[in-house]
């Protein structure tokens, strides 16, 4: 069978390294994104591979271009064998501040677009017995503060998925839920701030955190094991394994972690 993977978010970060790594092992590709400009670039990187590759522009979290996407991928390339709902956007701000528009775009974007990929590309998947890769986080384990809209959206994510693997059991179609940690991208610079405008900068030390294409090989090497879960970083796994067994504790540590990121708004 043809082998073909479409990433949502497939520009920038997690989503163009993963958009490598599946080129390189021989799918023919559709990546998906707003910047139509940035979308260009990446498609045009991914050339030099030699396998078919179409550009979706658009947003993922508008239901009709997300079908009309999913007709085009099945004529163009065939029905999708690998689904990757990657698109994601971030935020920093306290709740107290927050405009809750900018909790309702994180909910469209992170759930809803999971939701409307997994809606248009479900019936590809049958066909192929392929797979459904969920891009979540370390943050729908655990709510972060400052995180309200990005903690709530991967956690209902999360859930989403468990439901449909126990939905599509015995269906043939997989489905991996991967939860990176702090990776090295774009997304805090573009966090949205408690009233919508991007941050600007990230207050980590983007150098000194796992690379993009690291995530990108782990997803790939869990997806063609078929595995269910994936939680990447060291530090991830002991907040996940905290987080079950010493709640509590995880209460006051993420508190405390996150004051001491740079210009915390916990103060
Ligand atoms: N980086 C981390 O530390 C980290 C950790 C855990 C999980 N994740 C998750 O990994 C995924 C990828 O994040 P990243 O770090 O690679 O971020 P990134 O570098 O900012 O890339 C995000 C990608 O998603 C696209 N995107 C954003 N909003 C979109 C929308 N409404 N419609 C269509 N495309 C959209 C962006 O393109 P346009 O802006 O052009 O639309 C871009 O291609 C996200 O789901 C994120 O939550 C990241």
């Amino acid at each position: 069978m043809k082998k073909v993977c479409v990433i949502t978010g497939g520009s920038s970060g997690i989503g163009l390294a993963l958009a490598h790594r599946y080129a390189k092992a021989g799918y023919a590709l559709a990546i998906t994104g707003r910047n139509g400009a940035a979308l260009e670039l990446a498609c045009k990187a991914l050339e030099i591979y030699g396998h078919p590759i179409i550009c979706l522009p658009g947003d993922v979290a508008d239901a009709a271009t997300q079908i009309a996407s999913a007709a085009r991928v099945q004529s163009e390339l065939g029905p999708a064998t690998v689904v990757i709902a990657n698109a994601g956007i971030s935020m920093r701000a306290l709740f107290k501040d927050l405009d809750t528009l900018v909790l309702e775009r994180l909910m469209q974007v992170n759930f809803f677009g999971a939701v409307y990929t997994a809606k248009a590309y479900l019936p590809h998947l049958e066909q192929t017995n392929g797979s459904f890769v969920g891009i979540s986080s370390i943050a729908g384990y655990r709510g972060l503060p400052a995180r309200t809209g990005y903690s709530a959206s991967k956690a209902a994510l999360q859930a989403f998925l468990e439901s449909l693997r126990a939905e599509y059991y015995g269906s043939g179609v997989h489905f991996l839920t991967a939860c990176p940690g702090f990776t090295a991208s774009d997304i805090r610079k573009r966090a949205l701030l408690a009233d919508g405008t991007p941050q600007g900068d990230s207050p980590l030390e983007e150098k000194e955190i796992m690379s993009a294409e690291a995530v990108a090989e782990a997803i790939f090497a869990a997806q063609q094991a078929c595995k269910r879960d994936l939680v990447l970083t060291g530090q991830g796994k002991i907040t996940v394994f905290l987080n079950k067994w010493a709640p509590a504790l995880m209460d006051k540590l993420v508190y405390n972690h996150f004051k001491k990121e740079r210009d915390s708004p916990i103060t």
